[in-house]
Parts: C-alpha cells; structure tokens; sequence
C-alpha cells in the first residue's frame, strides 16, 4: 500500500517533469522558428533592399552618337555609373539628329542623348541631369557646347572651366552649371 503510494507519486512526478519538458520542447520549437522566421525576413530584405533601390535609380537615357565617337562611350560610361541606364543608337548622320532635335549649330557637341522629355547635349555632368528630371524647367534641355576639357568622358591632362547651358525652342539659352 505504501509502495503503491509511492509508486503513483513517482508516476504522477514522472508525467509532471515529462509535461514540463514537452513544453520545453515546444517552446524551443517556437523559439527556433520565430528566429529563422526573422533572419529569412531580415534577410529578404537585405537581398532585394539593393535591387530595389537600383530600379528606381536607373533612369533609361537613350544616347545618340557617331559609331567612331570613342569620348561618347566614356560619358555613357560616366553616366551608368551614377545609376542611369544608357541606351546607345549609333547613327552615321548626327546633324539630322541634332536638328530635329532643337540643337542649333552653335550649341552642338557629339553626341545628343533623350531622356525623361529632355535633349542632353554632349558631355554634361549626370548630377546636373539628376537636377534637371527633378526641377522640370520649361526648357528642350541641357548642353556643354563643343567638347571641354576635363567634363565627364573627357577626362585628360587638361581641365578647362566649362558651362552647361539650358536652351529651348526660340534659341534662348541660360547658364545652368558652371564647372
Ligand atoms: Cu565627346
Ligand atoms: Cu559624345
């Protein structure tokens, strides 16, 4: 009687501790998930965040240029860099493209580039075409008249001052960047 006793106390303990570790258990279980549950969020989040950010930087910049143009590759290059996607058309008659364009003769460098509604005219830094998608002013574009020394993709021993200049329809022009 006394042995029974103390026979069902150990069951009774023995069920307790097992109840308690099969709690233990879960609670672990739980534990683990809820972890791997955030680190496979933290980590989603961390792979897309980049591409994501690139998607709404990479504005698509379509560049028309002279197939033996070597200085027009590199101003791509400068401006894919700064997160623009360069589109490039090599085109043998340039002065058509320039004319339909609204570039006068005066303004003209190599090559003439569209993006968002406007026309970029030769070696313009991307900074000073990041301003102008983001003030819109009522203008056809901007240009760097002729070829300075020194402007993106025209990198050498010299560094000139230049200006890039807006322009539009009538043939006004105003200075939009000293460099
Ligand atoms: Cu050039
Ligand atoms: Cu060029």
């Amino acid at each position: 009687m006394t042995k029974q006793k103390t026979n069902r106390q150990q069951n009774g303990q023995t069920a307790a501790t097992k109840k308690t570790s099969d709690h233990n258990a879960r609670t672990r279980l739980w534990s683990t998930i809820a972890v791997v549950s955030v680190l496979a969020v933290v980590g989603a989040v961390l792979f897309l965040a980049p591409s994501f950010k690139n998607n709404v930087d990479a504005t698509e910049i379509t560049m028309y240029k002279s197939p033996s143009c070597g200085c027009c590759g590199k101003w791509a290059d400068h401006l894919s860099d700064a997160g623009f996607e360069v589109k490039t058309i090599n085109r043998d008659n340039m002065s058509s493209i320039k004319s339909s364009a609204g570039v006068t003769p005066e303004l003209q460098s190599c090559h003439t580039a569209l993006v968002g509604g406007y026309v970029i005219e030769g070696h313009v830094p991307a900074a000073d075409i990041r301003r102008l998608l983001q003030e819109r002013p009522k203008v056809t574009g901007l240009t760097a008249p002729g070829m300075p020394m020194g402007s993106p993709g025209m990198e050498g021993s010299r560094k000139d001052p230049y200006k890039v200049l807006t322009f539009d329809k009538n043939g006004k022009t105003t200075v939009y960047a000293e460099h």
